[in-house]
């Protein structure tokens, strides 16, 4: 009966958005969209019945989906990927949409107003099942945002991504490095885990922390102010030579590094898996389908390099609970998405893990963390890794 209520819901909720919500947003430009969206959701979250109006309609749990990572209890493993809230302005929606965790940001030490050209800095590509972004870290900087949610309650965790300001394309190691650490000093207190973002495609001194040395002086820097045990994670690329993979991950374990975020957008002139004419935008890197098998790869990988010591966030390209769950079972024990969320609408949330359940109960598992890795045996030789 349960069952019927669920499926019944979700598919009224997705035609409404797919048929009447979706064709009005995309009328929009994408950025403008995107604030609308924001400032609609805000609003409604903001009050007792707005919110119990979403969990009506989005809410979804169930036991076989809570799991602890790195000593965080999340009630599921689907959680929203950073970009789609900046400032950390709609903390307040995620719980009821049924997010296991939310992770805010990029935020920067400086307030950061992003790449020119503010409304046509993203772009749909629909027939691609994908977004082109160009935002470049626009965000208030951490100092405002962390004043602002100093005091305030999170009913599910959330983690601070920090990334270095875009603001001038020389690079300076030293200040880079005080530019994370003032994001991290900011946000003390405040949330459940930090990501480390090295790998915005859009920023004007590209990603120097691909560098060994560079990414160990950072690493190395944060290590030594670390003030708790919150868990650390470091964000790769979507393009990264194995080499370089293998390079940051084992950077990750010396300077004991909880985990690593995989991936972040993918860049298309390395990237052939979206159709051609949609790309309307010489710059950017794109979201969703065209990432969806590069960033499952690297997961693969990692899990098996680091036979597991790491924890893997899985991101890129996941439209419904077969996706998560391929990232899951591959060595993902978290899956982040937003991509998915703007193409097939907010109930997605809430149906993955309806069907992660299933899923679970199918390969005869009753936790959903039975399932991390598990069709992704590890290596018994150092050779078989790579
Ligand atoms: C509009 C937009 C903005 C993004 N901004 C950020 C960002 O500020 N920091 C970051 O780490 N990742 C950012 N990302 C990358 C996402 O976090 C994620 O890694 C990527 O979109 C793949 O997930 P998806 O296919 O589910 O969208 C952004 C993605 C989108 C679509």
């Amino acid at each position: 009966m349960k069952n019927l209520y669920f499926s019944l819901r979700g598919f009224i909720t997705y035609s409404i958005y797919r048929f009447i919500l979706r064709p009005v947003i995309f009328l929009w430009l994408p950025e403008i969209a995107h604030n609308k969206l924001k400032y609609f959701g805000k609003a409604l979250s903001s009050n007792q019945l707005g919110r119990s109006l979403l969990n009506t309609l989005f809410f979804y749990k169930n036991k076989s989906l809570n799991l602890t990572i790195n000593g965080i209890s999340y009630k599921n493993p689907i959680g929203l990927s950073a970009g789609f809230d900046k400032d950390g302005e709609l903390t307040d929606a995620y719980p009821e949409l049924g997010f296991g965790f939310a992770e805010l940001g990029s935020f920067t030490g400086k307030i950061c107003p992003g790449n020119p050209g503010v409304g046509r800095r993203l772009f749909r590509m629909p027939k691609s099942k994908s977004i082109l972004v160009w935002y470049g870290l626009n965000n208030q900087g951490a100092e405002a945002i962390s004043s602002r949610l100093a005091n305030k309650e999170f009913r599910i965790p959330i983690g601070v991504n920090a990334a270095k300001s875009n603001l001038t394309p020389e690079f300076n190691l030293t200040d880079s490095i005080n530019d994370y650490l003032k994001t991290l000093r900011c946000f003390q207190g405040i949330g459940d885990y930090f990501t480390i973002n090295i790998s915005c495609p859009n920023t004007q001194d590209r990603e120097p922390f691909v560098d060994k040395d560079n990414l160990e002086a950072l690493l190395s820097a944060i290590s030594e102010q670390r003030a708790d045990n919150r868990p650390i994670y470091v964000k790769l690329a979507a393009d990264l030579e194995i080499d370089e993979i293998n390079t940051i991950v084992d950077a990750c374990l010396k300077f004991k590094m909880d985990g690593v975020v995989l991936t972040n957008l993918a860049k298309p002139e390395f990237n052939k898996e979206y159709v051609k004419d949609e790309l309307v935008f010489h710059k950017g890197a794109m979201s969703g389908l065209p990432l969806q098998r590069i960033s499952t790869n690297v997961i693969r990988h990692v899990y098996r390099r680091t036979r597991g010591k790491l924890t893997i966030i899985g991101v890129g390209g996941v439209f419904n609970a077969e996706d998560a769950y391929e990232k899951i079972t591959s060595g993902a024990s978290l899956v982040e998405l937003i991509t998915g969320m703007i193409f097939e609408g907010p109930q997605l949330i809430g149906e993955i893990n309806r069907g992660l359940v299933e899923l679970l109960e199918k390969d005869g598992f009753s936790s959903i963390e039975q399932a991390i890795g598990s069709k992704n045996p590890l290596p018994k030789l150092a050779s078989e890794i790579g």
